[in-house]
C-alpha cells in the first residue's frame, strides 16, 4: 500500500485530551491557540536525528530531545513567554509510522493513545467512508508533513539528502497530498470537510494563479478551482514560517480568516512567531 508518506491526521485529536487533563487551562487573556507542535515518547526517541539541533539560539540536539520529551515544565514556560494558551500536540515524525512491524505499530497507538498513519493518500474513493465520518461528526482534520518512505526518499532526494524534510520534502509530499483531493473531488463529495494544514499552507497558495488557470485548460472532476477550496475548506497555520510579507500575500490570496497562528515548537523559536 506503500504510495506516499505523510500522512496524517491528527495524533493531537488523541493526545489532546490528555494534555488538557494535566494542565490547568491558562487563558492568559489574548487567545492564543497553537496546533502544529511537536512532542514525543521515549520509545521513539531514536527517531531523532542526531544532526538535528534545537532551533533555540544556541540550541543543542540534547535540549531538542529534553523539549520533545516535555510537557509540563520548559513548554509551560514558553508558552507562557509567548501568550499561548493552549497547545494541541502532534507525534514528531515519522512516530508511529516509522515502525515497520504493524502489529508492534497497532500496540504502540495503542498504548500511546495515538492514531496510526499509514502510507497513503485519502483522496481515492475508497476513503469516502473517512470523509463521511469527518462531515458527519464535524471536526476538522489536520493534515501534517513527515518524511516520505524510504524508497521514495532515495529517488528523490539521493543526490541533495538535506532537502528530504523541512526545506523541500515535507512540503513537496503533503502538497501533493492536498491537491489529491482537491482534484479527486473530495471538497465536492463533502463540502462541509475542514483540513486544516501548515507551514503557510504547504506552498499552495503562494502559487494559486499558476494552478487554476492551468486546471481551468483541463478537463478535471473539480468543480471549484483550488483557491475557491481554499476559501472554503482548507484553513493554514503559520507554524515554523514566520515570514511577514508571506502572510500578507496569503492574507490577499486566501483571506485573514483562513489563517491560523501556530509555531511549531521545537522545530521552531516561537518567539519569532510571536512578533
Ligand atoms: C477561481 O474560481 C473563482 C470562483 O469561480 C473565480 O472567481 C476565480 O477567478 C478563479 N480563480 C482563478 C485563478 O481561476
Amino acid at each position: 500500500m506503500l504510495v506516499s508518506a505523510y500522512f496524517s491526521f491528527v495524533a493531537s485529536l488523541s493526545t489532546a485530551p490528555l494534555a488538557l487533563a494535566a494542565a490547568k487551562w491558562g487563558n492568559s487573556g489574548t487567545g492564543s491557540i497553537v496546533i502544529g507542535e511537536e512532542w514525543t515518547i521515549p520509545e521513539l526517541l531514536y527517531q531523532v536525528l542526531p544532526v538535528v539541533v534545537s532551533p533555540f539560539p544556541g540550541g543543542t540536539h540534547a535540549e531538542l530531545v529534553l523539549n520533545l520529551l516535555d510537557v509540563h515544565n520548559q513548554r509551560l514556560d514558553m508558552m507562557n513567554a509567548n501568550q499561548i494558551d493552549f497547545m494541541v500536540l502532534g507525534c514528531n515524525s515519522p512516530c508511529i509510522q516509522g515502525i515497520a512491524n504493524p502489529v508492534a505499530a497497532a500496540k504502540m497507538s495503542v498504548q500511546e493513545q495515538m492514531v496510526i498513519k499509514i502510507f497513503l493518500y485519502y483522496d481515492q474513493v475508497e476513503y469516502d467512508v473517512f470523509w463521511q465520518m469527518v462531515s458527519d461528526l464535524d471536526v476538522p482534520v489536520y493534515l501534517h508533513t513527515r518524511l516520505d518512505a524510504q524508497p521514495i526518499l532515495d529517488l528523490l532526494y539521493a543526490h541533495a539528502p538535506l532537502l528530504r524534510g523541512a526545506p523541500q520534502g515535507f512540503s513537496a509530499g503533503a502538497s501533493a497530498h492536498i491537491f489529491g483531493l482537491c482534484v479527486n473531488g473530495i471538497f465536492n463529495r463533502f463540502p462541509d470537510v475542514r483540513l486544516i494544514i501548515g507551514h503557510m499552507g504547504e506552498r499552495i497558495p503562494s502559487d494559486l494563479y499558476r494552478i487554476d488557470t492551468e486546471f481551468s485548460h483541463t478537463k478535471t472532476a473539480m468543480k471549484q478551482n483550488t483557491t475557491t477550496y481554499f476559501k472554503r475548506n482548507i484553513y493554514e497555520t503559520t507554524s515554523s514560517d514566520f515570514s511577514t510579507n508571506l502572510l500578507k500575500f496569503h492574507m490577499g490570496e486566501i483571506g485573514l480568516d483562513r489563517i491560523m497562528y501556530s509555531t511549531d515548537y521545537l522545530k521552531a523559536y516561537p518567539p519569532d512567531g510571536t512578533a
